[in-house]
């Protein structure tokens, strides 16, 4: 990421880590991702070449501008879905900031995995709300394509116990490699193989 952009998406961290420090209410909070883990996932979709990439969580935009920086390079595009209106209308904005372009929707993250075709992603990044994940994983497999689609889950050490259901039908699935990244609250990352290993 080029040193304007870079300087942009930290002020917009710095901005919505002051936002979250006043907010008693979890849900109130924009609760961006570390940005050692956005480094990552930008250093991830270029060495793997995604081009269609799917966030499910886009918060106010901060790692999507990541995502969206890296498929930049890759020639590719970023679809970001986020529950809530007014945060679409708000990383619309931040994207503008850091000059960079996503397909913002506002939409249930179940429903943009449904609307998925098989095998379509190239990456995906899921951020939302952790209690569902287990409920995404058939889809999300899926949706991810055979042979080195990427799937990358954060807060996986820092809320390991909302995250146990779906790590255990990972862990259990064979035709995909996964490994746990300690960056920032804890990253798994989890390949789609060729073939299924049971086949
Ligand atoms: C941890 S924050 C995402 C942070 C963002 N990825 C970042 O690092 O900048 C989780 C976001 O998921 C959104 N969310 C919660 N449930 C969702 C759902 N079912 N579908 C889509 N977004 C959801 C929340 O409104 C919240 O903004």
């Amino acid at each position: 990421m080029e040193a304007q952009r870079r300087k942009v998406a930290q002020q917009i961290l710095t901005a919505a880590r002051a936002h979250d420090e006043r907010q008693a209410d979890r849900h109130a909070r924009f609760r961006n991702v570390e940005p050692q883990t956005a480094e990552l996932l930008g250093v991830l979709i270029r060495a793997t070449g995604a081009r269609r990439i799917l966030e499910l969580g886009g918060s106010n935009g901060y790692s999507t501008i990541w995502l969206a920086d890296a498929a930049q390079a890759t020639g590719g595009a970023v679809l970001s879905v986020e529950i809530d209106a007014e945060r679409t209308a708000l990383a619309a904005a931040n994207l503008a900031l850091a000059g960079v372009a996503a397909e913002l929707r506002t939409q249930d993250a179940a429903q943009a995995l449904a609307d998925s075709a098989d095998g379509f992603w190239d990456f995906v990044f899921l951020d939302a709300e952790r209690p569902a994940y287990a409920g995404y994983w058939p889809a999300l497999l899926r949706s991810l394509r055979p042979a080195g689609g990427l799937l990358a889950i954060d807060n996986v050490l820092s809320n390991a116990a909302e995250v146990a259901a779906i790590g255990e039908l990972i862990a259990a699935e064979p035709s995909v490699t996964s490994v746990l990244v300690p960056v920032g609250a804890g990253l798994s990352l989890v390949v789609r193989d060729a073939h299924s290993r049971s086949q």
